[in-house]
């Protein structure tokens, strides 16, 4: 049980804050690259701070404040330039560095007065990397944007899925390291929704949690494996400062504001190697929907909404003075432990943990990964038909089975890249 002080400090995203300022010295996945090629502006809310994402027509990513320096107008809504955006208000030009270049009448008027070099607005760093834009909003000089591992893997379908969740960041990362949910809060719940009697999925027997570089690794045993099934030996990730890494895919857990959380997926399905060579010249993004249109109430499944309900179940920010911890928590409680002696360290000026600055190391940053050798090298389709190595299913899935909502378009080129027949009909077939 947690006092209330404690509570307050896992849970502030503020500028100031501890665990606001602990998160300011990571890289925070926004958006996907493919979304900024549709339309060049994004408004985002990260960390409690209003601003605007853009690509301006040379190309430069630029996340600037939400409102314009000159009589704040929503530059949401202004338009991007071969340098810079444009507010829609008056016509004064933001650079991504922060930079004032035009201001029309001022120039006309004062030209002598150089008013625009006397102004700035807030700006800050963006990179490009797997497909996802990421933001940097703590001070110089920024870390490297870590190459995960799987980020340099070939011959694979690559999917970015974002969703809103209106609940603190921390309850939702909570997870990442709590491994007896999945049991309950997805197999043996699905069983239930589904009607399917009595009857009840493998127990765990025995967990266990490791800190390494990067985060925790997670381990369980189940009815009916042993210590030498790999995830006891290998285990899954509970990545530093907001991630969870199961070796398939990523979800990183956002902080939009202290009451909401930017749920962002990075999911990699390996194609059969009588698809190879595969090649995705952009990697789709959706957003999926959390709750259910006709009944109001949140949307139950598939595996990620499962968590969904949960983490919401938990009240805005989960009251943590009112728990009653247990063996299965162990991992919860080690990084809650962590995580907050990491958060003072950096507000007495420290270097928190993982943090990436090495060139060489980050050419590839090498992960617990159960099954690398099939996401390396990839299998037959036979045997990747039929072969049980991911949480969760088979290792082709025929469908996705994480979030609801896939868009046809998606479905049916992930259809394409594994070589299954598409069923259904796509209206949007490639050459139209
Ligand atoms: S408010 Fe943006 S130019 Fe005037
Ligand atoms: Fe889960």
């Amino acid at each position: 049980m947690l006092t209330e002080d404690q509570n307050r400090r896992l849970t502030e995203v503020g500028a100031g804050t501890p665990m606001g300022e602990l998160l300011r010295r990571y890289w925070m996945p926004i958006a996907a690259v493919a979304e900024l090629d549709d339309k060049p502006t994004k408004p985002v809310r990260l960390m409690g701070e209003d601003l605007v994402l853009y690509k301006d027509r040379s190309g430069n990513y630029g996340l600037v404040d939400r409102h314009c320096p000159h009589r704040r107008a929503d530059l949401s809504y202004g338009w991007v330039e071969d340098c810079g955006l444009r507010c829609h208000y008056h016509g004064w030009l933001w650079e991504h560095t922060g930079r004032c270049l035009q201001q029309p009448f001022e120039e006309t008027a004062h030209p002598e007065a150089r008013f625009k070099d006397k102004v700035r607005i807030k700006a800050y760093a963006v990179e490009a990397k797997a497909g996802l834009l990421w933001a940097y909003l703590g001070p110089p000089p920024a870390p490297l944007v870590p190459t995960w591992e799987p980020f340099t893997w070939i011959n694979g379908f690559v999917q970015i899925v974002f969703s809103e969740v209106p609940c603190n960041w921390f309850q939702c990362q909570e997870n990442s390291i709590d491994p007896v949910h999945f049991e309950w809060l997805h197999s043996n719940w699905s069983r239930a929704l589904n009607g399917a009697g009595a009857d009840r999925s493998p127990a765990h027997l025995k967990v266990g949690f490791e800190e390494f570089e990067y985060g925790f690794t997670y381990r369980r045993i189940l009815e009916g494996q042993s210590e030498q099934d790999e995830l006891w030996t290998v285990g899954r990730c509970c990545l530093w400062p907001n991630c969870l890494f199961t070796g398939g895919h990523f979800e990183w857990r956002v902080p939009i504001d202290d009451a909401n959380m930017l749920s962002v997926g990075w999911f990699f399905d390996r194609v059969p190697n009588e698809m190879e060579p595969y090649r995705q010249d952009r990697i789709p993004y959706w957003y999926s929907p959390i709750k259910d249109a006709l009944t109001d109430r949140w949307i139950t499944s598939p595996v990620m909404n499962q968590d969904f309900v949960a983490w919401v179940g938990q009240g805005t920010v989960a009251d943590r003075t009112q728990e009653h911890l247990g063996e299965s928590d162990r991992g919860v409680i080690l990084m809650r432990k962590r995580i907050l002696e990491d958060a003072e360290s950096v507000m007495r000026g420290g270097e928190p943990k993982g943090v990436m600055r090495d060139p060489e190391k980050n050419r590839c940053v090498r992960l617990p990964i159960i099954g690398r050798d099939f996401f390396v090298n990839g299998s037959s389709r036979v045997e990747t038909e039929t072969s049980r190595q991911r949480t969760p299913g088979l290792l082709l899935r025929k469908d996705f089975p994480f979030l609801t909502g896939q868009p046809e378009e998606v479905r049916a080129a992930y259809r394409r890249a594994m070589g299954l027949p598409e069923t259904g009909v796509d209206a949007r077939s490639p050459a139209s």
